[in-house]
């Protein structure tokens, strides 16, 4: 299978349906490539506190495969319209809808059909009405020029082969001053090239994380001002030691080449609220 996007779609199916069957959805992180039982997924543990996700689906919450807590940081106010970019199982769009309220609406938009009927049905667990799951790619977003004010997204845009019409596409959507409120697994550095790409595996990044000042650049190349990326969470070697040993590296030789150079952060930006508006 040669296509990023049938992978990705095989991948993520694949953790839906184990979320369907009771089980946890994990397929990033040691969790599937080691072979510890129960071993916990540094890059997904604990991003959500209880109280957040008290009435949520307990679906919603196992199919949870994010890096981060893109509405904990943003800023959603009631009546808001939120696009979730990779909505998987639905987690921070149903957050969402809790923040914007019934004047608001919260949109999720992911490709999987295996993961749009999981979080349909988690919807549909959490009665609420002010939500859509919508099919398509985050690369060619089924929404209208100017319609959204807030962007989030969780672990997603790193799967993408084609950022700059990610970012394009959430410029394009946002309402001016829209706000770019996304997670997402970042690289800090020079890494080498095998060392990156064993570390992505194991990270679960298929075509590969930003580093975080070409990320900062593509977005201000779409227009974005107000563009930050703020470290949330601060990966290890020790993390992925088993993943890595398993692919034949020296550890602890490695270590001062990984140690502190891959990130989960959260990236903010704005769309201008001058933007000049197509004729
Ligand atoms: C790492 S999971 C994250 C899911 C969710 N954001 C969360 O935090 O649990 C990635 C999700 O993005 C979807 N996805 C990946 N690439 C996509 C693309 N190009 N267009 C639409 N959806 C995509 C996958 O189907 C999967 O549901």
């Amino acid at each position: 299978m040669s296509n990023i996007k049938d992978v990705v779609k095989e991948k993520y199916g694949k953790a839906a349906l184990r979320v369907t069957a009771g089980e946890g959805a994990s397929c990033c992180g040691p969790d599937c490539c080691s072979s510890v039982p129960g071993a916990v997924d540094p890059i997904t543990v604990n991003l959500y506190d209880q109280k957040e996700t008290e009435g949520l689906p307990v679906e919603a919450v196992l199919a949870s495969l994010g890096c981060g807590n893109p509405t904990a940081l943003a800023r959603l106010n009631p009546g808001e319209v939120v696009l979730d970019l990779g909505s998987g199982g639905g987690i921070d769009v149903l957050l969402s809808a809790k923040r914007v309220g019934p004047t608001g609406k919260a949109y999720g938009l992911d490709m999987t059909d295996e993961m749009l009927n999981l979080a349909r049905e988690n919807q549909r667990k959490a009665g609420v009405d002010n939500v859509e799951f919508l099919k398509g790619e985050i690369e060619h977003i089924p929404l209208p020029d100017n319609s959204v004010d807030v962007i989030i997204s969780n672990c997603v845009i790193n799967l993408s082969a084609d950022k700059d019409k990610v970012l394009a596409e959430a410029f394009r959507v946002l309402k001016p001053g829209g706000r770019f409120a996304v997670s997402d697994v970042v690289v800090r550095g020079e890494i080498p090239a095998q060392i990156r790409r064993n570390v992505e595996l194991w990270v679960g990044c298929l075509s590969g994380a930003l580093d975080e000042s070409d990320y900062v650049a593509r977005l201000k190349g779409a227009g974005f001002e107000d563009v930050s990326i703020e470290p949330t969470r601060v990966y290890k070697v020790e993390d992925a030691r088993e993943f890595l040993s398993g692919h034949g590296f020296d550890v602890d030789a490695i270590a001062p080449l990984v140690d502190g150079r891959f990130f989960s952060g959260f990236i903010r930006g704005q769309k201008p609220v001058d933007v000049a508006q197509p004729a």
